[in-house]
């Protein structure tokens, strides 16, 4: 085997085909079952986006209040996740915790094991009802605040804001958001993805692909950018600093997070429509400054580089303009990604291969252990 047949990071790798989504890097375009996100985001709800995903067509009617009924009536969290959340420290990142929160959803669930794809759909509705009170009780016990139970009369982006923040959102906040959960639905075979699919594969149940993804997007190469970006904003403190600061940064070859993809290289096709519900947010708070820093950063590290943002630069300010704590954003795209995940784990089931791949080996020939040989 030469240096040539190994594929370091599985890059340009096509292991199995899907029908979920479709990235395609020549044209900028993500389709999700052959719908352009942009036009998604524009106009579905998130929980259409969820059907569509986990049933390859957007939901009729009758079908959308079906899976809002059953969503709205699975938001509250059980004795057990709310016990282990209370107990986790908080000095715990958010990502740990909702981990922890997840798997103990898992753990009490009698059905966790039932392979069926009902049941596997049931437990995708359930995780997209419980995530964001997990996400948004997380927050609220760091700042020292009570839980805020769920409202039945408001939809899914809208409720998740109510519990985070106990006030009712605008409805600019909540149009933000709920794009921002569209475009951070799903997108093909990512590092999570396939860590859920590689866990589905040796026929483990839904719930610990779904622990094992979270773990996956907790990294700053992959989810982890969004909260790092606002790390990076911090250090630079305004836009008049950017220049100085990126000619250090990258006389150090530091990563500036928030831009690159490994496989859009000419820009996210994501980023435009994040970047205008970004504008939105701006507009509504009055932050100037921050997007003035925004801008100056990406004009610059264009121009050094030649390397686009993706979707993680224009999210993680929208996030922190809509009052999330910086460590809560990486949670925030799990409730958005776990859409996209469970519609990853089902497609899996239905036609498992075991995924197994090789290595070459290039530690030390044979050799024997002293005292053992002939
Ligand atoms: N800052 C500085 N240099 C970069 C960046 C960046 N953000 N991204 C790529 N480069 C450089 C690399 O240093 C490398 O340079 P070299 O050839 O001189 O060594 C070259 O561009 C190629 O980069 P790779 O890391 O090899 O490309 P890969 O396709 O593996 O990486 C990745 C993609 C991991 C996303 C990378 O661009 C990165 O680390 N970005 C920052 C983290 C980030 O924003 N992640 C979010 C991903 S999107 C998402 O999860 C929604």
């Amino acid at each position: 085997m030469t240096e040539q047949d190994i594929k370091k990071g599985l890059a340009g790798v096509v292991v199995d085909t899907t029908a979920i989504s479709k990235v395609n890097p020549e044209t900028n375009s993500l389709l999700y079952r052959g719908y352009p996100v942009q036009e998604l985001a524009d106009t579905q709800s998130f929980e259409a986006v969820a059907h569509l995903l986990w049933h390859g067509e957007l939901p009729s009617d009758a079908e959308l209040e079906a899976l809002q009924r059953q969503e709205r009536g699975d938001r509250a969290l059980d004795p057990l996740t709310r016990e282990l959340i209370d107990r986790s420290p908080v000095t715990a990142h958010p990502m740990d915790v909702l981990r922890t929160a997840v798997s103990a959803t898992g753990a009490d669930d009698p059905s966790a094991d039932d392979a069926s794809r009902e049941s596997d759909l049931d437990k995708s509705v359930r995780l997209l009802a419980r995530i964001p009170a997990m996400v948004a009780y997380d927050q609220r016990r760091r700042r020292g605040q009570d839980i805020v139970a769920p409202r039945d009369d408001l939809d899914f982006s809208a409720n998740f804001l109510w519990m985070t923040f106990g006030e009712e959102p605008e409805p600019v906040v909540v149009d933000a958001f709920r794009r921002s959960m569209v475009l951070y639905a799903e997108h093909s075979f990512n590092a999570s993805t396939f860590t859920a699919r590689v866990i589905t594969s040796t026929t483990a149940d839904l719930y610990s692909a779904v622990v094992g993804a979270i773990g996956a997007l907790k990294g700053a190469l992959h989810g982890g950018a969004n909260e790092a970006v606002m790390h990076l904003f911090d250090e630079i403190g305004e836009a008049s600093n950017v220049s100085a600061w990126l000619e250090t940064a990258l006389a150090e070859k530091r990563k500036i997070m928030g831009f690159g993809h490994r496989v859009y290289k000419h820009g996210d096709s994501r980023v435009p429509t994040m970047r205008a519900a970004l504008d939105e947010l701006v507009e509504h708070y009055g932050a100037q400054d921050m997007l003035a820093l925004y801008e100056e950063l990406e004009r610059e590290f264009v121009r050094a580089k030649g390397i686009h943002p993706n979707l993680d630069y224009p999210s993680g300010p929208a996030y922190r303009l809509m009052g999330f704590d910086t460590p809560t954003f990486t949670p925030l795209f799990v409730a958005a990604r776990i859409t996209g995940w469970t519609a990853h784990v089902m497609e899996q089931a239905a036609s498992n291969a075991l995924i197994r791949p090789l290595a070459a080996y290039d530690g030390p020939d044979e050799r024997h252990v002293p005292g053992a040989e002939g």
